[in-house]
């Protein structure tokens, strides 16, 4: 990623990932070269986010992310890692280079900024044609729907030309054909083949035709794709809505409808509340409650409950009663489930999706289905009493065959025993026996990796890791480095056999470290060696040439105390078979072991 004498490179060297990291995290100091805070990547009450000063790193011991500064500015701002570097060189207040990506990035990056442009175009364009005669017909239907212009404006609400040509005439002039068609908002008769000619481009009309366009934006508030409701009946209407394709602006999986306008209200309030359409989330925003993001009728993405999650973990959810999402809206479920979000649920009288409700009863009594909405198990337990008669035997089976593999998605054990509490007392299962299908059940639940600090790893092994992990210092790298002592050392005697830190050991050294910004942290570890790295790095010592020659000592120790644990073993098995060449062999080994042992 970043080479010594690129651009990148010099941006990560003169950052400070403390100061960087200090504009998304409210950071205390923790030790004499870290820095600890509330991790940004997942919810949580104590903080487990470390930033180390030196090694200029990041790791949450909570959720398991790491990674230098760019990485850092990557995940939360959502960008590439060209868009990162300049992002973090703007913030130091270096002009970057005008040719600062390979000819590949740089294309790619200019693609971006014109499909990105083309889209403020076309929904200037969009919201022109909803104030123009042709649009009445729209803004009598959004007028119908309780829309004001207010909110027209607010949302950038537009209409869609019954004729394909004119956003296409509206834009032709201005990009090339190709980049007409990338940005997803023009189809195309099949064989008309991409030829920068006028037939080309003639053959291209827009995609979204006699519709009222919803304009999605990026976090930072920036149109990125369409959402487009059909004016028409009939025959030719089409799909209800029609919705941008991935594009390399877009990508579906990873937007949240009105995140923009409602993330910090998510953040102040504490909890999103989750609908389905466009309407409804204009809706229910329009009503005062500004924490509502739409799903858009998909199923929840994991980018998109991982983005969620940065801003709240708790999420009331509003979905239709009964609609053609419902699958959808199951699955979305489950998805949050896993990630450990506190759900509630509102079930609104049957028929009416917010939209209706709040039009037919106000928000006063939406707010009161708000503060009311149950927690999902609960709401889950009552539809299953609903559902199956457990009053009788075959019943309760039927209602926890129904209900496990809900409780199987919760990640925590607590959760696991308060529902099977719940699930017991309101069906009437005895809780010994729910608890332990529960707990059978979990154990099938894929493991999701908890990194312990391991108190099996000993001071030795962390000061020889640490070691290991050391990069050279560039101009002398000769057998005085940590890294090299260790280095020789260690391949010499195989003194990490055994222990906890063998695998990290061995990779570390075997690690190519040729580069001067050689990094550990970006070797391909295990996530559980990652993240005893990380930790051994954050509680870092000072390498002493005494501290390194004692650990080598304690690990050399504790290599021929295992080793003379298991001649015994061997010895009492030789005595058993009464293998008396074998016996003789070990007892000779034993010796030499116990004297290397007193010697030390
Ligand atoms: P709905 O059918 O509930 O639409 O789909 P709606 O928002 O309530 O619209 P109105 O009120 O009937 O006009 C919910 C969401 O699912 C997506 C859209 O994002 C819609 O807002 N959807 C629905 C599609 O993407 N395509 C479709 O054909 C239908
Ligand atoms: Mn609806």
């Amino acid at each position: 990623m970043s080479n010594p004498g690129d651009f990148a490179h010099e941006v990560k060297h003169q950052a400070d990932i403390v100061r960087i990291i200090g504009d998304y995290v409210t950071l205390k100091k923790a030790g004499t070269q870290n820095f600890s805070g509330l991790c940004p990547f997942h919810e949580e009450k104590s903080p487990s986010f470390s930033v180390h000063v030196t090694r200029q790193f990041y790791h949450c011991f909570g959720c398991g992310v790491s990674g230098d500064v760019f990485s850092f500015v990557q995940k939360i701002e959502n960008i590439s890692f060209p868009e990162a570097v300049r992002a973090v060189a703007l913030k130091l207040g270096i002009t970057p280079p005008k040719q600062q990506f390979s000819p590949g990035e740089a294309s790619e990056a200019r693609e971006r900024t014109a499909v990105m442009e083309m889209h403020e175009r076309t929904c200037k364009f969009f919201e022109e044609n909803l104030r123009k005669p042709e649009g009445a017909r729209a803004r009598q239907y959004l007028n119908e729907r309780g829309i004001t212009d207010d909110v027209i404006h607010q949302f950038r609400i537009g209409y869609s030309p019954d004729s394909g040509f004119q956003l296409r005439d509206h834009l032709k002039a201005g990009y090339a054909e190709d980049l007409l068609r990338t940005s997803g908002l023009f189809s195309w008769k099949e064989g008309s083949a991409p030829a920068a000619s006028e037939a080309g481009a003639a053959a291209m009309y827009s995609k979204f035709r006699n519709r009222i366009m919803f304009p999605i934006f990026s976090e930072a508030g920036r149109v990125i794709a369409f959402g487009g409701r059909t004016l028409e009946t009939g025959e030719r209407a089409g799909p209800k809505y029609l919705n941008s394709p991935e594009t390399p602006i877009y990508s579906k999986g990873r937007v949240l409808y009105n995140m923009d306008k409602a993330r910090e209200a998510i953040r102040k309030l504490g909890y999103a509340i989750l609908v389905e359409g466009y309407f409804d989330c204009i809706s229910v925003y329009t009503a005062g409650f500004h924490n509502v993001i739409a799903s858009s009728g998909t199923a929840f993405s994991e980018p998109q409950v991982k983005l969620l999650g940065r801003f709240s973990k708790k999420i009331v959810v509003n979905f239709d009663p009964d609609n053609a999402g419902a699958k959808a809206a199951e699955r979305s479920l489950a998805m949050l489930v896993s990630e450990d979000f506190e759900i509630r649920v509102i079930t609104l009288q049957a028929g009416l999706d917010p939209d209706l409700f709040l039009r037919k009863n106000g928000k006063s009594a939406y707010e009161k289905e708000l503060l009311s909405a149950p927690n999902y198990f609960a709401y889950l337990i009552e539809r299953t009493r609903a559902h199956f008669p457990v009053r009788t035997t075959e019943g309760k089976v039927q209602a926890l065959n129904f209900l496990l593999p809900y409780v199987q998605k919760l990640p925590s054990r607590v959760a696991r025993d308060e529902v099977a509490a719940e699930m017991s007392q309101k069906l009437g299962i005895d809780s010994a026996v729910l608890r332990q299908e529960i707990r059978h059940a979990a154990t099938t639940r894929t493991a999701t990796l908890k990194p312990a600090n391991d108190p099996t790893i000993t001071q030795a092994e962390r000061i020889v890791v640490q070691a290991l992990a050391t990069p050279l210092t560039g101009t002398s790298k000769h057998d005085l480095d940590p890294r090299r002592q260790m280095q020789i050392k260690l391949r010499a005697e195989p003194l990490y056999e055994g222990l906890p830190t063998e695998s990290l050991m061995l990779a570390l050294l075997e690690a190519e470290d040729d580069s001067d910004s050689w990094d550990p942290m970006t070797l391909p570890l295990s996530d559980a060696d990652r993240t005893h790295l990380a930790r051994i790095l954050m509680e870092s010592e000072e390498l002493t040439t005494g501290l390194l020659h004692e650990s080598i000592e304690a690990l050399r120790r504790g290599h021929l105390e295992r080793k003379r644990r298991d001649l015994k073993f061997r010895i009492s098995e030789a005595e058993r078979k009464n293998d008396k060449a074998g016996l003789e062999l070990l007892l000779i080994e034993k010796q030499a072991v116990d004297k290397s042992l007193s010697s030390l």
